[in-house]
C-alpha cells in the first residue's frame, strides 16, 4: 500500500543543512502495523508528515497504492488526506471548547455530511471505545487516555485505509499508554487497517507486526516482531 523510495527531506537553516531523512526506501502492505522506532531527531515525525502529505519530499517518490503522493492535484490532495487518512498525536490535538463527540464529527462535518449521519456513527465509536456517557464532556474534563481515545474515535471516523499516529502513547503513563496501545492494535486489525505508528519507546513498538528503526535519518533495522508463545 506504502512504497517510499530513497526518500530524503534536508531542511535549511541559514548555512546550516538537517538532512532528517537520508535515502529512506520502505514498503508497507495493506493491513500492516509498522512501528517507527528512533531517538529523538532521528527522522520519525518527518517521516509521518511526509506520508500525510504535511510535507514534501526533497527527493525521492512517497506512494500510496501506486500513486505518487506528492504528484496529487490538490482537490485529490483533500479528499486523500479526508477520506483515507487518520491521524493521532501526542497531544491529541482536540479543540478544547467542543465536547467529545464535536470533536469525533469535526472533520467531516467540515467536509459537508450531515451533524444528523455523523452524531450516531460517532456515539457507537466513543461507545466502543470505553466512553460511554462521555460525549458531551470537553477536552478538560476527560484523562489523558480518554481524551487519546476521542482522538482515535475522530481519526477513524471516516473508516480511512492509513492511520498514521505520531507517538501516540508520549503523553500517557504506562498503564494508561498500554491500553490505549491496545485499543489502536484491535481497532485497526478489526478493519484492515494500515498504520504507521512512530514512537522512542521500545515496549510501544511491539504492538505492531514490525519495527523499522532509524537513526540519523537512515533505516538501521526492520525486524518482524516476534509473537509471544
Ligand atoms: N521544520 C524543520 N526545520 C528545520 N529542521 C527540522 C524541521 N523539522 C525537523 N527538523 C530536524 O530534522 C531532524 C528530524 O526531526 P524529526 O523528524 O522531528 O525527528 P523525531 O520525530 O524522530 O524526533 C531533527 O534534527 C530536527 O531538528
Ligand atoms: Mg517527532
Amino acid at each position: 500500500m506504502i512504497q517510499v523510495a530513497n526518500v530524503s527531506k534536508v531542511y535549511r537553516r541559514g548555512k546550516n543543512e538537517v538532512r532528517a531523512l537520508d535515502d529512506v526506501t520502505l514498503t508497507v502492505p495493506r493491513g500492516q502495523f509498522l512501528s517507527v522506532m528512533g531517538s529523538s531527531g532521528s527522522g520519525k515525525s518527518t517521516l509521518l508528515n511526509l506520508l500525510g502529505a504535511l510535507d514534501v519530499p526533497t527527493s525521492g517518490t512517497l506512494k500510496i497504492d501506486g500513486r505518487e503522493i506528492s504528484r496529487f492535484p490538490d482537490d485529490e490532495l483533500s479528499r486523500f488526506r479526508r477520506d483515507r487518512l487518520g491521524f493521532i498525536f501526542q497531544f491529541f490535538n482536540l479543540l478544547p471548547t467542543l465536547t467529545a463527540i464535536e470533536n469525533v464529527i469535526l472533520p467531516e462535518l467540515l467536509a459537508g455530511k450531515s451533524r444528523d449521519e455523523l452524531e450516531p456513527k460517532a456515539r457507537a465509536l466513543l461507545e466502543q471505545f470505553g466512553l460511554t456517557g462521555r460525549d458531551t464532556h470537553r477536552p478538560d474534563e476527560l484523562s489523558g487516555g480518554q481524551m487519546q481515545r476521542v482522538a482515535i474515535a475522530r481519526a477513524l471516523l471516516s473508516e480511512p485505509a492509513l492511520l498514521l499516529a505520531d507517538e501516540p502513547t508520549g503523553n500517557l503513563d504506562s498503564k494508561t499508554g498500554g491500553e490505549v496501545l491496545r485499543l489502536i492494535r484491535e481497532a485497526t486489525r478489526a478493519r484492515n487497517l494500515t498504520v504507521v505508528m512512530v514512537t522512542h519507546d521500545a515496549h510501544a513498538a511491539e504492538v505492531g507486526d514490525r519495527i523499522v528503526r532509524l537513526a540519523d535519518g537512515r533505516v538501521v533495522g526492520d525486524d518482524p516482531v516476534r509473537v509471544a508463545a
